[in-house]
């Protein structure tokens, strides 16, 4: 097996990894003090096991980030790949002994080209960075994770993120044109396209897109990018019922209607915004739809997605005046997991993605499993995607409280599996959903990709323990 034999790596072979290390990065790029190196252990995953790694290495180059894996594959140490550690399944969680390879300081932005409409950049780069960057030449990175402003395009690659605009603009992957990537051995493989088109051989940018650093380093990344849209405007819907509101989700899908986002915020998730950040949210409604559109006349196409809402029973439908409006509206989405982690300390977010014409069943069941195990579930999801994450609350200190967390969280994928759906939607599996990963793709599924890693990571280090 794999993991086998990165344990079997020999113990003398670890006592000079820092000097080898040091043989190719400078110093300041090779830290060993324990305590600095504990704090790059987990993700944002805090109750998923992580190992203590030996080393945190931060290369600057693409011929640092060479050295390093040579000196890895030399040794037999595993290596943990970490953009901005925002990650919600535990996949950059370090294991022990490992070296941590942080990206975060290859971080620049090498060239936007307006003509060929794509960017070049390294993988530290931030997402908010390069939205803004791209937006000066009247141009638009769309993939916005609610993280935007910390999470890195290299971990937005690997967990193939998501975000607000999918429902209209696609995900991560659909804009990933070519990589360049170091293998384990250290050896240079470039993938992909800078072209608008481009079909020759396999589709090795893909493969690599949500692949959570097993087999490879992404150290350059060639992005599509879309033209600059109108600013969006967004319309709040509230409903008595949960149900309501997916029925209005169906009713402008099924409408033909395009819009920019199209969210879902239940009342207990609504709440725990309004706690932390006072936005004044309608907290008497059981479910708030939060619908946007960046076309040349939003006006009315919010007052056609309006008119649906009501057909499906909104009790107000109230678009925002102005941009400035909007942008706050999506701020309180945006804080929606940080505002449940605060009602019972710590959260666990399930990511289960159905088709929208399920995502009514999906938000019932959950509601059942919620009463079954006695425990908060704040749902918010994007609707238009039949993307949702319910999010368990609990008190990680409370034993029985955590048992039953973990319960509701499994019972939720289940369910996502029966109503046609995948674990997954844009968090990746992690070490969080190792389980659920064999249960959604097979024995078979698992052989043909314990297979692909075996081509690309023979020695079983990269980022080993994900996945499955
Ligand atoms: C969000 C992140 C958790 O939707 O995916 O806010
Ligand atoms: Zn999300």
């Amino acid at each position: 097996m794999i993991m086998s034999r990165t344990e079997a790596a020999p113990d003398h072979a670890r006592g000079d990894l820092t000097e080898r290390l040091l043989a190719g990065l400078p110093t300041e790029a090779v830290l060993t003090d324990p305590d600095v190196t504990a704090s790059y252990a987990n993700d944002m995953a805090s109750f998923c096991p992580a190992g203590a790694p030996a080393v945190v290495v931060l290369p600057r180059t693409v011929e640092e980030v060479q050295h390093v894996m040579r000196t890895a594959t030399e040794l037999r140490v595993p290596v943990v790949p970490q953009g901005a550690r925002t990650g919600l399944s535990g996949g950059a969680n370090a294991s022990d002994g490992c070296i941590v390879l942080s990206l975060t300081k290859m971080d620049r932005i090498l060239e936007i080209n307006p003509v060929d409409r794509i960017a070049v950049v390294e993988p530290g780069v931030i997402n908010a960075t390069l939205s803004r960057a791209v937006g000066e030449h009247g141009l638009y990175y769309p993939p916005d994770p609610s993280s935007w402003e910390m999470c890195t395009i290299g971990g937005n690659i690997g967990t193939a993120s998501g975000g607000l605009c999918c429902v209209k603009y696609g995900v991560t992957a659909e804009y990933v044109l070519g990589l360049e990537v170091v293998l384990a051995d250290g050896r240079l493989m470039t993938t992909g396209r800078r072209t608008a088109k481009g079909v020759a051989g396999y589709d090795m940018t893909r493969l690599f897109v949500g692949s959570e650093g097993s087999l490879g380093i992404v150290v350059r990344a060639v992005l599509a990018l879309k033209p600059q849209p109108p600013q969006q405007l967004v319309l709040a819907a509230e409903f008595a019922s949960a149900a309501a509101a997916c029925d209005a989700v169906c009713r402008i899908m099924a409408g033909g209607h395009v819009p920019s986002l199209l969210e879902l915020m239940d009342r207990t998730t609504v709440k725990a915004v309004n706690d932390i950040a006072n936005m004044g949210l309608p907290e008497t409604t059981e479910a708030l739809l939060l619908a946007a559109f960046d076309t040349p006349d939003p006006t009315a196409d919010l007052a056609a997605v309006g008119a649906l809402c009501e057909e499906a029973g909104a009790t107000q439908v109230v678009p925002a005046d102005d941009a400035a409006e909007s942008e706050l509206l999506l701020q309180a989405r945006r804080l929606s997991l940080t505002a449940l982690e605060a009602v019972r300390g710590v959260t666990m977010i399930d990511d289960v993605c159905v088709p929208r014409s399920r995502l009514g069943d999906l938000i019932e069941g959950v509601e059942r499993i919620a009463d079954k195990h006695q425990l908060t579930i704040g749902v918010v999801a994007h609707a238009g995607d039949g993307n949702t994450h319910p999010t368990v609350c609990f008190d990680a200190a409370d034993a029985d409280e955590s048992r039953r967390a973990r319960e509701s969280f499994d019972e939720i994928m289940a369910l996502g599996l029966e109503l046609g759906g995948t674990i997954t939607g844009e968090h990746g599996v992690g070490v969080l959903k190792k389980e659920w990963l064999a249960r959604e793709i097979g024995p078979v599924g698992i052989e043909m990709q314990r297979g692909i890693k075996e081509v690309f990571d023979p020695l079983g280090i990269l980022n080993p323990g994900k996945l499955f």
